[in-house]
């Protein structure tokens, strides 16, 4: 696991980009995972900007997204199809078609979610997944006590994460209970896995996610097992971390590219 920690907030979400830049670079067909969340704006905003500086194309790549909220359409202002919309696809140059997330208002949302995966599959799994962090260590919307080999499916959202993301919604009892997401073991299976935590709420999740015992208490601790993984945290996401100093002294300045 690469852990880069940067200065601050700005410098971590720019980081991002440009990882994910330079893979669509080397890699125009990339299949990429996304995620939503706050954390993830800057990020957005950074590969818009990259596009229309020409520095980046969508056009041959695809994405599948982490989740989405049962029940909601993708019309529905608060559903994860229209953040994506409004914060990525609407502005850069997917094809049409190219861009997937789970249908929060299938009839049947199971079987929604054993089509997605099977989708994933025939796309030859992710090539690049995007992560945010909860605060209680989830990806995607895998609480805590989820399979480490879990896959696309059902999951009901604990109390703090719907209390968390209330802040997208009119009022607090509108957020979901259920979600669709990608298992701990879909993710597992990207070639390569980029997460980004800023901010003090998240340090200590990040210092489980990186130090702690591999527990499905802690859902990302999961990454460990993955091969290759790069951790863009900023100071405050990395300040309960025990071995900060050795990250430091191998990537000084958060710095991917030394060893
Ligand atoms: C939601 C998403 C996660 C994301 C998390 C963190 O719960 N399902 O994929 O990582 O929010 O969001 P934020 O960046 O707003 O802290």
């Amino acid at each position: 696991m690469k852990v880069l920690i940067k200065s601050d907030a700005a410098r971590a979400v720019d980081c991002v980009a440009g990882l994910i830049v330079a893979r669509l670079q080397r890699l125009p067909t990339s299949v990429l995972g996304l995620a939503t969340g706050g954390t993830m704006e800057a990020v957005y905003a950074r590969l818009i900007a990259a596009h229309r500086e020409g520095a980046v194309s969508f056009a041959r790549a695809r994405s599948f997204n982490l989740d989405e909220y049962v029940g909601l359409a993708p019309d529905h202002p608060c559903s994860y199809w229209r953040y994506m919309r409004e914060h990525l696809f609407d502005r850069v140059d997917f094809p049409p078609g190219a861009t997937l997330l789970p249908r929060g208002d299938a009839p049947d949302p199971e079987a929604e979610a054993q089509r997605y995966e099977a989708a994933i599959v025939a796309a030859g799994d992710i090539g690049l997944q995007l992560l945010g962090l909860g605060t209680n260590g989830h990806i995607g919307f895998n609480e805590p006590t989820s399979s480490l080999s879990s896959l696309t499916r059902i999951k009901t959202l604990t109390r703090s994460t719907r209390a968390a993301n209330a802040r997208f919604f009119d009022r607090p009892e509108d957020v979901p209970r259920l979600a669709i997401t990608m298992g701990i073991g879909t993710i597992l299976r990207a070639q390569e896995v980029i997460l980004l935590a800023c901010g003090p709420a998240k340090a200590e999740a990040a210092a489980a996610l990186i130090e702690g015992p591999l527990a499905a208490a802690c859902p990302a601790s999961a990454l460990q097992l993955h091969r290759k993984v790069t951790v863009v945290l900023d100071q405050a996401a990395a300040s309960r971390l025990a071995l900060r100093d050795y990250y430091e002294e191998v990537h000084p300045g958060g710095d991917a590219a030394s060893i």
